[in-house]
């Protein structure tokens, strides 16, 4: 099967809902998935779905992920921005990856606009909300048919 797409989300990103709604809206982590794996689905791709606060554990699914998966639609929340743990564990997944960022991380504090993972890879999608994984799973599809 081709088009496997894990979508991993990082620290504090289980407490959607909760955070300030006007900055990350109103979804749960489990609704969001809910309408991402729709988008998914639309796409004729196949999600899974991962969630942690601990930085080892999201490198160790990184480190494991070309097992089960062909590509990555990766939120790591804070991490993003200083986690260079997570910049090299991505460059062990060598898998075709995506970010994505529910708020608008350039447009927010200036430490948010630094992405340590941007490099590598092959697309970025902020401030579209729970759309911006729509944009970000297009993204991956067309990384796949290249
Ligand atoms: C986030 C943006 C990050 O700056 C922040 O630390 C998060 C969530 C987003 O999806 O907008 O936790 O990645």
């Amino acid at each position: 099967m081709m088009g496997r797409v894990e979508i991993a989300h990082g620290v504090n990103l289980d407490t959607l809902g909760r955070r300030d709604p006007a900055v990350y809206g109103a979804l749960t982590l489990p609704e969001l998935e809910v309408r991402v794996r729709g988008y998914a689905t639309e796409l004729g791709l196949h999600p899974t779905f991962s969630q942690t606060n601990h930085e080892g554990e999201y490198c160790e699914l990184l480190h494991r992920a070309a097992e089960t998966a062909d590509g990555l639609l990766l939120n790591p929340g804070a991490w993003t921005h200083y986690s260079w743990a997570i910049r090299d564990a991505l460059e062990v997944a060598a898998l075709p990856a995506v970010e994505v960022h529910i708020s608008a991380v350039d447009e927010r504090e200036e430490w948010r606009r630094r992405s340590v993972i941007r490099e590598l890879c092959v697309g970025r999608v902020q401030g579209r909300g729970v759309e911006g994984y729509r944009d970000a799973l297009a993204m991956l599809r067309e990384a796949f048919e290249r």
